[in-house]
């Protein structure tokens, strides 16, 4: 989910710098308590927030990945049935986490629960510190999704339109509409949403309670977007590349402009 999530504050940091986890505003988890219903999906195996998203929802390791719970108050953001049934049909064609249920608790918050994948997100576990290697393969990474997953037979729609609307603006609110061109959008594909195995290759997809058939733009914006805060500047073109596509600046700015509107 969008705008300055994903290590936003760092952007001004120099390409040089070292990037850690701990500089990661997602990954500041002291004081963080595990609420109740999340102890109680556990049984009693160990239980460690390992992120947090920038309306206060976490998520919540169990047993050192066996599983994840995301925890969060209702929001537009964050709508655990929608995901449920996304993260249920996407399986089939490219690896995301099995959803095992979901719910909410006696405080109105709502959670959601899925089998760990043993991979490790993009932003993770040293991986900011090597974008050569990662930027090219989350282009591949999201190319490999947009190829995978077939926009005959999705139930569901990212359009344009139906981005604008749930936002209360016209249809012609940012402009003119660029050509369209669907393929089945991830919905959030920032950088921390891809997860790479040991060797760097992505290899799974989370965060995919907005997926649905829309421009492949819409999909690349945010992920360029994002590649400034993990990575700092100058990573665009690799990512590109990765994709395979070149650069259009128009459509670029649009779904730039829509994801910011959001
Ligand atoms: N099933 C899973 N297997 C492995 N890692 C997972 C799984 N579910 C979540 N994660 C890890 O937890 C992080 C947060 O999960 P997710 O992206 O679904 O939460 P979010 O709060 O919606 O994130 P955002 O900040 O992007 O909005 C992921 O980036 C990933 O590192
Ligand atoms: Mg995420």
């Amino acid at each position: 989910m969008a705008e300055m999530s994903h290590a936003g504050s760092e952007a001004s940091s120099p390409e040089t710098a070292p990037r850690t986890d701990a500089d990661i505003p997602n990954r500041w988890l002291d004081g963080i308590a595990v609420p109740d219903v999340v102890r109680g999906l556990a049984c009693g195996r160990p239980v460690e927030p390992v992120w947090r998203n920038e309306i206060g929802g976490v998520t919540f390791s169990i047993d050192d990945g066996a599983e994840y719970v995301k925890y969060g108050s209702p929001h537009a953001e964050f709508d655990p049935d929608a995901e449920f049934e996304r993260l249920r049909w996407v399986s089939a064609f490219v690896e995301a986490p099995r959803p095992i249920d979901h719910g909410a608790d006696g405080a109105g918050n709502r959670w959601l629960r899925t089998a760990g994948i043993a991979a490790t997100s993009a932003v993770l576990g040293g991986w900011r510190e090597q974008p050569a290697l990662v930027v090219p393969e989350l282009g591949r990474g999201l190319r490999l999704f947009h190829d995978r997953v077939p926009v005959r037979g999705c139930p569901w729609t990212w359009s344009v339109s139906s981005r604008l609307r749930e936002r209360g603006l016209p249809e012609q609110a940012l402009g003119p509409w660029p050509e369209f061109d669907p393929v089945v959008c991830h919905g959030d594909a920032c950088n921390p949403n891809f997860l790479l195995n040991r060797d760097g290759l992505c290899v799974a997809y989370v965060d995919l309670g907005r997926l649905g058939v829309g421009d492949r733009w819409a999909d690349l914006a945010p992920a360029l977007l994002s590649l400034g805060w993990n990575f700092g500047s100058g990573w665009e073109e690799a990512f590109l590349a990765g994709y395979g596509i070149a650069r259009d600046p128009a459509k670029q700015d649009f779904y730039t402009r829509l994801w910011n509107a959001e």
